[in-house]
């Protein structure tokens, strides 16, 4: 076609008998493309332009063959200008007519005179604070429609005259309300509202024929929706996200949905409820994204009802590990329910006793975490005397505590008792299977002989409960103990002839003071331990390390808070005992660069440190990504000996 068109134009030329350098005459600063459609006379034209009204479109030899017109300003330019009236009146053809980036403080009422033909037209990013009533007479048989990154205020009344508007983009203005412009728009199936300033919705305002509405990002809190026949009888797709929306009704006429509705998006909303039944009435939903919300449960009873298979998706909603959330494993598990939840992987919740841990779904099921809150509860699935007044394995919840137990069929089982009262709360009725004893943040002294032997108990939380000294002996009764959490107590020192099993032991935030020998074995036997905050008065020293100093040196992966390890460094004060410690930055350099009589050197920073009272000599070679660190046994004391380069 190219080809074609350039023949007839040369021909064209030669019969003229003038030589035109532009056959098209295509206006500056503008491109022209001939159409690449076989027997097309068609041309398209996309401009550049410094402003609206930069180059004449008069120049154009023959405006009939221009289909399509994209004027495009640059990004920079803030200035508005004005358009010409009826500056497209020469393109009686164009069907598809852009203008982008324009800035545009008025368009003159005629701006489209002439334009019988035009099916799409885009003004964006024009900061129009209006439209003329009356501009879009000369368009009658315009399908699209794109006002985006405006600054209309309501929604133009000159919209009115295109009945054959299927498609219309009013997103990013500053819409705080709507009239009853759009309601007569017959035949507008598909609407965006984005990032404007709505408030609400009511659907009466809406075509009653719309199949897709969009109106991410406004300030939508309410939606009002008087059923059948209350507009969008038809609607298909809304997508509500980032929005104001608190809850999901069941009835009446506020924050229901229209019944037709396959897709609905509510994500980033403020979502805290969906009140049973709400999907009830939502038979031919196939989709609902409910992902970060303020839901703290999901339970199946608000979502059940769909007739067809519904993809939920709840990620990035602040769930609690409660046991009303095992149907949301079940469902994925046995696969042929109606509810499918996308994002199952990546929803996580939080423990319900312990708030501050957080787990994926699926880890805290396999876990046997989704505990529930009880008041008796069946210790295990063989238990057979539940229902009896006196049973052995029945846990009774004591008055003054709250309790809660995960699935007894399943293994793992959790069985958690949590009493903040310790004086009220009747702690020699605490149930002896319990498999976790949370006395966090209690009042009145914790006393071990009074809760009695518990068989089953593997973690017991005795944080801020203001203790302040410990006995390894204490935990004799309790066989199973793995961890247990003192943090933010009043404790001096930690305890000793701990028993072998409880592996994780929790201090920080106590007023700890040097470790003894007895403690340093203690520390020795566990697997992980935290002892950070500004409470401690550990010492530490660059020539002579305390016997904690030297621990910590061998065991910073024990130390799960190691980075809040504080200790007092003799001249400078407070520092973080990461600092003293051998490696880079280490604070204790300087003192044995100078002892030592070397520094930094071109081929990388050495450093050395004489460590321990028994002499061992650590080298930290600092030349790259990952500091090597070789630490051994100084025999010959000669200073060549301590600086030996270590290249690799
Ligand atoms: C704008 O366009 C009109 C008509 O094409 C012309 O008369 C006028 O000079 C133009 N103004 C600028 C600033 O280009
Ligand atoms: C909205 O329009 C403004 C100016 O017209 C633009 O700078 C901004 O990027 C647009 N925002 C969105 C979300 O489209
Ligand atoms: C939780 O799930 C996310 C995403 O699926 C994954 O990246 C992460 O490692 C998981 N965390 C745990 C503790 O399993
Ligand atoms: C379940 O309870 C019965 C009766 O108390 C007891 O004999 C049995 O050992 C328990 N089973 C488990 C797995 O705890
Ligand atoms: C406990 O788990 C079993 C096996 O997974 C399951 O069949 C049962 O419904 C669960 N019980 C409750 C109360 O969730
Ligand atoms: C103990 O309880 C405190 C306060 O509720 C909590 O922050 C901490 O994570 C708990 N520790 C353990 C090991 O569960
Ligand atoms: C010590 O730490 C606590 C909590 O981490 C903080 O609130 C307090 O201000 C700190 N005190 C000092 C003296 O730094
Ligand atoms: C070590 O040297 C650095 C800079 O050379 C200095 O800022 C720092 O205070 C010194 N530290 C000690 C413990 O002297």
């Amino acid at each position: 076609m190219r080809v074609s068109l350039l023949v007839l134009l040369m021909y064209f030329s030669r019969v003229i008998g003038r030589k035109t350098p532009d056959p098209l005459g295509c206006p500056a600063r503008c491109q022209c493309f001939s159409d690449t459609v076989p027997g097309s006379s068609a041309v398209h034209l996309v401009c550049k332009w410094e402003q609206i009204n930069s180059t004449n479109l008069a120049t154009l030899h023959y405006p009939d063959q221009v289909r399509t017109l994209t004027i495009r300003c640059p990004h920079h330019r803030k200035t508005p200008s004005r358009p010409p009236d009826r500056l497209f009146e020469g393109l009686r053809k164009l069907d598809r007519l852009e203008i982008d980036r324009c800035v545009i403080d008025r368009l003159p009422g005629g701006l489209f005179a002439g334009m019988q033909n035009l099916v799409s037209l885009v003004v964006k990013n024009a900061r129009l604070p209006d439209i003329p009533q009356g501009i879009f007479d000369y368009v009658p048989n315009l399908m699209t429609l794109d006002l985006s990154g405006s600054d209309l205020r309501i929604e133009p009344f000159a919209l009115r005259s295109l009945h054959n508007l299927i498609h219309l983009d009013l997103s990013n203005n500053s819409l705080n309300f709507l009239a009853n412009t759009l309601g007569s728009m017959t035949k507008l199936r598909v609407l965006s509202l984005d990032y404007n300033k709505l408030t609400n919705i009511d659907f009466r305002r809406l075509p009653s024929e719309l199949t897709d509405l969009s109106m991410r990002g406004n300030q939508i809190t309410t939606i009002h929706y008087v059923g059948a026949g209350g507009g969008a009888n038809t609607l298909l797709r809304l997508d509500l996200s980032g929005n104001q929306i608190d809850f999901i009704s069941a009835t009446g006429y506020i924050n229901i949905f229209p019944p037709s509705l396959k897709q609905l998006d509510l994500s980033h909303n403020r979502i805290n409820l969906v009140q049973d039944g709400s999907m009830q009435r939502m038979t031919n939903l196939l989709s609902l994204d409910l992902s970060f919300n303020t839901l703290i449960d999901a339970k199946e009873s608000s979502f059940v009802g769909t007739e067809q298979k519904l993809k939920l998706f709840l990620r990035g909603n602040p769930l609690k590990c409660s046991c009303s959330l095992d149907w949301l494993l079940r469902s994925i598990k046995k696969g042929g329910n109606t509810i499918l939840i996308e994002d199952l992987y990546s929803i996580t919740c939080s423990h319900l006793v312990d708030q501050s841990r957080v787990m994926n779904l699926t880890v805290a099921d396999l876990r046997n975490e989704l505990l529930c809150k009880y008041t008796t509860h069946c210790d295990n699935s063989s238990c057979s005397c539940c229902d009896d007044f006196s049973c052995d394995c029945k846990s009774i919840c004591p008055a003054g505590c709250l309790c809660y137990a995960s699935n007894e069929t399943r293994e793992k089982h959790q069985n958690v008792v949590q009493c903040r009262d310790l004086h009220g709360s009747r702690l020699s009725e605490i149930p002896r299977s319990i498999t976790a004893l949370n006395l966090a943040n209690a009042k009145g002294s914790w006393n071990t002989e009074k809760i009695g032997k518990l068989d089953h108990l593997h973690t017991l939380n005795i944080s801020g409960a203001e203790i302040s000294e410990i006995q390894g002996t204490s935990f004799d009764n309790y066989p199973k103990l793995r961890v247990i959490d003192a943090s933010g107590n009043e404790l001096h020192s930690i305890p000793v002839k701990l028993p072998h099993h409880i592996h994780h032991l929790r201090v920080a935030e106590n007023p700890l003071r040097d470790f003894t020998d007895s403690e340093i074995h203690t520390l020795d036997q566990l697997h992980s331990i935290s002892l950070g905050g500004n409470r401690t008065s550990f010492l530490c020293d660059c020539t002579s390390p305390s016997p904690f100093q030297r621990w910590i040196r061998r065991n910073r992966k024990k130390v799960v808070d190691l980075l809040s390890v504080q200790c007092e460094l003799k001249g400078v004060g407070r520092v973080n005992m990461v600092e003293v410690l051998p490696g880079r930055h280490s604070l204790c350099d300087n003192l044995t660069e100078i002892e030592f009589g070397f520094a930094s050197t071109a081929s990388g920073h050495y450093s050395t440190h004489r460590a321990t009272s028994n002499g061992a000599v650590q080298l930290t070679l600092d030349s790259g990504p990952q500091p090597t660190t070789i630490t051994r046994s100084e025999q010959k004391k000669s200073t060549e000996d301590q600086i030996q380069r270590w290249t690799k």
